[in-house]
């Protein structure tokens, strides 16, 4: 067992801060005392990982991981006690005083601990072959030396060779101490077997004669190998990969962050590339945030691991067309995850490791800014340019777009890449929203798993009621919408055991009434009255028309329904005094107000940041500001607010009718919940002209 005396743990603990060290791991975000960020434990949308730096703690309000350094390196790495504090000494460059021996024996806690001891093993052991051996420098150095990478890259990525031989790495391994059944665990040694698939107990290394480059996880410990071969015509790969072992899993390794995590966080950018050389070239030359996919399409792991550090990728990809529509998948797999992504192309037959040796570095730096495209602008181009004149591949490849933008979770990203796309393609925006509705209506609906079962499949069918600007070029695909009931046929559904909710749809187009929506989350209404207040109070003065300030307006559009809310009816309340007597209700003046929780809501309000998305502005895409979005802010908070209210009452009328009920009332019920159903779905569509639901 190894120990680390105490005081050198207490030292440690010291030294490490603990929002470096988890920094390392996230991007932390200031707010109040504490720092927070989307937990790296569990796959959440919204931060609920906080760390609080006064405590050295951190604590996931979502998932429950909590502790403190060593903790959090335990947990993010799966590693023992020791291990992690060996990292953490390493980080503050406090030396650990090992023992001669040193082994897996030593100071392996666990399995994974002696997985990691002898791949960083092999790594040096492969490092010091290529810099020191005659066959590793005539052959690896050379090589590598060819295709212009220095000696500051190759310690950087800690590159190696591997001798071409069969057991070098198995013998030198052993004589060092090491368990084969680690080697074999890792993938660095191979069993032979015989024909009938039996063990032979023979061995040999599974990299050979190869240029090695070393995987790194985000804390930079050596977790499996990509090897190049040399020879120009070999008959097997050009790369061999290790094997999934238990510290190495492909789809959640992202080649180069390890070296570029800091870059990627303070150039918040992430650079997308497919090969290892790429990412050297680059790193070399100065790009140092930028990561490989490693040749395989992208998966889920690696796109969270890149949203851990930064919001903003573009995909650097070589210009051959085939290649590029292979790629559109697992772009808009970037988009799912919420990252804005951005698309630069390089020459036909090149790639980026090719076209910066090609170029240097200065112009390549140049090319990445000047070719740089938001990625739904470049799809748009490609598909319309492959549509060229013909109509019908004209509204395919718009669907194709709208496919993409259906992806993006940010409603109000959503909207302007509508906006945008309109225009490209020159069609009436409207044209486009009702194209796009049904598109994502289509899609849940198939999702849902389409159970319109068979006697229920009715009520009125959403949406379609409005499309009058008659959507041209678009095909027509939707089913036709099932006849209504009429309020007979429904007492009857109803008498003979159909649930209410079976009434309300089934129907997979009728998705704008789910479950959920029936039984509202509570604070649904109230942050809706809360967006409606924040509006009001923020930008009441602001022209939305000539002749109609957003206070106004917003006062105006409010039905009677009174707020649920008591602070925010009564900031309502307010806001409407003010305005009677002639004065924008103001945060200036209500902050002076003389109750203590108006003055520290109003502060809350004016101080929340709305973040409508900060990092459009470093991209130059053009992104209209809150103020340009206005309209559609009061807009939609009205309509979200009347539409929860709409299901508030259609969900009491729906119990109701649980109840034994003369007909008389169970008719008037019948009436009311029809009459709110149109309602909620013309409420529901032209909330979809901003945010379509289901998102
Ligand atoms: N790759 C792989 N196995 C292969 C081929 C490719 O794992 N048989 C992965 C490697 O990670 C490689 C990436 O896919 O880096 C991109 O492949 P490619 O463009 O063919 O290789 P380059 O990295 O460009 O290497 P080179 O320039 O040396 O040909
Ligand atoms: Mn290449």
């Amino acid at each position: 067992m190894a120990r680390i005396p105490k005081e050198l743990v207490d030292q440690i603990i010291h030294h490490a801060d603990i929002v470096e060290v988890v920094g390392d791991f996230v991007s932390l975000k200031r707010k109040g005392q504490n720092m927070w960020a989307c937990c790296p434990f569990h796959h959440e949308k919204s931060p609920s990982f906080s760390v609080a730096p006064a405590k050295g703690l951190y604590k996931c309000f979502g998932c429950g991981k909590a502790g403190g350094v060593v903790q959090f390196i335990m947990d993010i790495e799966g590693t023992s006690y020791v291990e992690a504090l060996k990292y953490l000494a390493k980080k503050y460059g406090i030396e650990v005083q090992e023992e001669e021996k040193t082994p897996e024996q030593q100071l392996a806690q666990n399995e994974k601990d002696s997985q990691f001891i002898v791949s960083n093993w092999a790594k040096d052991h492969y490092h010091r072959l290529l810099l020191s051996t005659d066959e590793g420098q005539s052959i690896g150095l050379s090589y590598l030396r060819q295709r212009g990478l220095n000696q500051a890259t190759i310690k950087t990525f800690e590159l190696g060779y591997s001798l071409d031989q069969w057991d070098d790495l198995l013998k030198s391994a052993t004589a060092a101490g090491y368990e084969q059944k680690y080697l074999e665990k890792t993938g660095l040694i191979i069993r032979r077997e015989d024909d009938q698939g039996q063990d032979t107990g023979r061995r040999y290394d599974r990299f050979r004669g190869r240029v090695m480059f070393p995987i790194h996880n985000v804390s930079g410990r050596v977790i499996g190998f990509g090897a190049r071969t040399l020879k120009p015509n070999d008959k097997t790969a050009k790369y061999l990969n290790s094997p999934e072992s238990e510290i190495y899993h492909k789809s959640d390794v992202l080649y180069g962050l390890y070296q570029g995590r800091q870059a990627i966080r303070t150039e918040e950018l992430c650079y997308l590339v497919e090969g290892y050389l790429d990412v050297l070239s680059l790193h070399q030359g100065d790009i140092r945030n930028v990561v490989a996919s490693s040749g395989t399409s992208l998966t889920d792991g690696q796109i969270r691991l890149i949203k851990r550090y930064t919001d903003n990728v573009t995909v650097l990809y070589d210009g051959d067309a085939a290649g590029i529509r292979a790629s559109l998948r697992g772009i808009d797999m970037l988009l799912e995850g919420g990252l804005n992504v951005r698309v630069v192309l390089f020459p036909d037959g090149d790639d980026p490791d090719s076209y910066i040796r090609k170029v240097g570095d200065q112009k390549f730096k140049e090319h990445l800014e000047g070719a740089s495209q938001d990625f739904i602008q470049f799809k748009t181009e490609l598909v319309s340019r492959e549509a060229a004149q013909d109509p019908v591949k004209k509204a395919e490849a718009i669907r194709e777009v709208l496919q993409s933008i259906a992806k993006v979770p940010d409603p109000i990203k959503r909207q302007v890449f509508l906006q945008q796309t309109s225009q490209a393609f020159g069609i009436d925006e409207q044209v486009l929203i009702t194209e796009y509705n049904k598109l994502v209506r289509n899609a849940s609906g198939k999702a849902a798993g389409g159970n319109s079962g068979g006697g229920s499949g009715g009520g009125t069918s959403a949406g379609s009621s409005n499309v009058s600007s008659g959507s041209a070029g678009a095909s027509p695909t939707t089913r036709p919408a099932p006849r209504p009931m009429s309020p007979e046929e429904e007492a009857e559904a109803l008498m003979y055991g159909a649930s209410p909710e079976d009434l309300m749809g089934g129907g997979g187009d009728l998705q704008t009434l789910t479950r959920e929506d029936l039984e509202p989350v509570p604070d649904v209404l109230e942050q809706c009255e809360r967006e409606v207040v924040r509006l009001l109070l923020l930008y009441s003065a602001q022209p939305l028309a000539p002749e109609v300030a957003v206070a106004q307006y917003l006062l105006q559009q409010l039905d009677d329904t009174p707020f649920k809310t008591g602070i925010y009816a009564d900031l309502l309340h307010l806001c409407r005094q003010e305005l009677e007597q002639g004065r924008w209700p103001e945060v200036r003046t209500l902050i002076q107000h003389t109750r203590s929780d108006i003055r520290s809501m109003v502060a809350e309000l004016a101080t929340e940041k709305y973040e409508l998305s900060p990092n459009w502005t470093t991209h130059q895409i053009h992104v209209p500001r809150e103020l340009d979005l206005l309209q559609t802010a009061c807009d939609n908070a009205i309509l979200r607010l009347n539409k929860v209210n709409v299901e508030r009452e259609l969900a009491v009328r729906l119990e109701a009718l649980r109840h034994p009920l003369d007909d008389d009332t169970m008719m008037e019920h019948l009436q009311t919940i029809r009459l709110l159903k149109q309602m909620d779905n013309q409420l529901a569509s032209l909330l979809g002209t901003v945010i379509p639901r289901g998102a």
